[in-house]
């Protein structure tokens, strides 16, 4: 079969990952596809810088719109992170009726139902597993599986920068600062750790969350957000005297045709699941009507766990294009059932 061209936009923490499985496990991802990925084009910001990536260095480019905007290219990747110009690309890709795979939550939580309008006039698809608890499989189950049942709360930890700083300031007392620097170093925060530390990025990711959910379309601003800049070496000692330790947590409620999400930390009992959710590990309970109780783990940042999730979401693209399938349509924006609160 003809290959299914990828443009891949960003080749940073999670975009050099993402390059990486491509090439190991090429075979095994052919077979599974039923055709070849190719790699086609990769843009960056700095595209004459050096990368150990060992892909031709002739694929790199700072234009990214010129990209997608190739007949060529199947599906876009956008690993760049941000509101614009990201928002731009995808939409033009999606008008173009090209499959589109991100990991991008700021945009989907600002912007998610313009992207879900393009991706359904246009008859393409729009996956994000890798938007929300990095490998953990948590949007399809959302998007698909849950589908015959009724969502009532989702709540959890969904940051895995401001978790590690909060376990290594309980398990060592390291200073808020030295532990930052760490989670960053290791590629768990965002470009701008602002966005983790004062809760911007979980409230993205409630956001999603709750749309996807609840069928509502609920956006970072209807969040009420407290980061965990204000919490400090004391509190978390004083916790930890009590028995009780500090999370940074995601709740979204349904109360009959409302819906209310916040994200703050809280103090919750060493006795308690999450209270054992360490490093940057993420844990989301989901609790549905008939389901009762489902509880998702697992690596909620970092290069490769997320690239584990954009490789999946690119297999469900690719196969579609093959098959001239789509993945189910996007009900969770389609259909009300649900408002944030602030708009009741
Ligand atoms: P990085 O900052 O490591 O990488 C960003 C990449 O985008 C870089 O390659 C950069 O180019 C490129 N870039 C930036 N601006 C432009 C531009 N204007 N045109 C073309 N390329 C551009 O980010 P991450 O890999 O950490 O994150 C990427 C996305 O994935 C974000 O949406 C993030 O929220 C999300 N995400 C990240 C996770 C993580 O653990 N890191 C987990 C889950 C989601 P250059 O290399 O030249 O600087
Ligand atoms: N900065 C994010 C986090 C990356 O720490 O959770 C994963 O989305």
């Amino acid at each position: 079969a003809k290959p299914v061209k990828i443009a891949l936009l960003g080749c940073g923490t999670v975009g050099t990952e993402v390059v990486r499985l491509l090439g190991e496990q090429a075979a095994d991802l052919t077979a599974r596809v039923g055709a070849p990925l190719e790699l086609v084009g990769v843009a960056v910001r700095r595209p004459g810088r050096t990368r150990d990536t060992g892909i031709d260095p002739g694929l790199f480019t700072s234009d990214a719109m010129g990209l997608v905007q190739r007949d060529d290219v199947d599906v876009v990747i956008e690993v760049v992170g941000g509101i614009e110009p990201a928002r731009t690309w995808l939409l033009e890709a999606l008008k173009r009726g090209k499959g589109v795979v991100t990991a991008n939550k700021a945009l989907l939580a600002e912007d998610g139902a313009a992207l879900h309008d393009a991706a359904a006039e246009a008859g393409a698809d729009l996956f994000y597993e890798a938007s929300v608890a990095g490998a953990i499989p948590l949007l399809r189950p959302l998007r698909e599986s849950l589908h015959g049942d009724r969502v009532t709360r989702i709540t959890g930890i969904v940051n895995g920068t401001t978790n590690f700083i909060l376990s290594a300031m309980d398990a060592t007392g390291a200073s808020f600062t030295e532990a930052l620097e760490e989670a960053t170093a290791l590629g768990y925060a965002e470009a701008d750790p602002t966005a983790d530390v004062e809760g911007f990025d979980a409230a993205a990711k409630a956001a999603i969350l709750a749309s996807l959910g609840f069928h509502s379309r609920v956006t970072a601003a209807d969040v009420y957000r407290e980061g965990i800049t204000e919490v400090t070496a004391t509190d978390v000692a004083s916790a930890k005297g009590m028995g009780s330790t500090i999370k940074l947590l995601c709740i979204a409620e349904r109360t009959g045709d409302a819906v209310t999400v916040r994200v703050h930390p809280a103090m919750i009992p060493r006795t308690h699941p999450l209270a054992s959710v360490g490093d940057a590990f993420n844990a989301v309970f989901v609790e549905a009507e008939a389901a009762g109780q489902l509880m998702f783990y697992g690596r909620g940042a970092g290069g490769a766990p997320t690239a584990s999730a954009v490789l999946g979401d690119l297999v469900a693209v690719a196969r579609n294009r093959l098959s001239g399938a789509r993945a189910p349509s996007e009900s969770a924006y389609a259909k009300l059932t649900a408002r944030p609160i602030g708009e009741v």
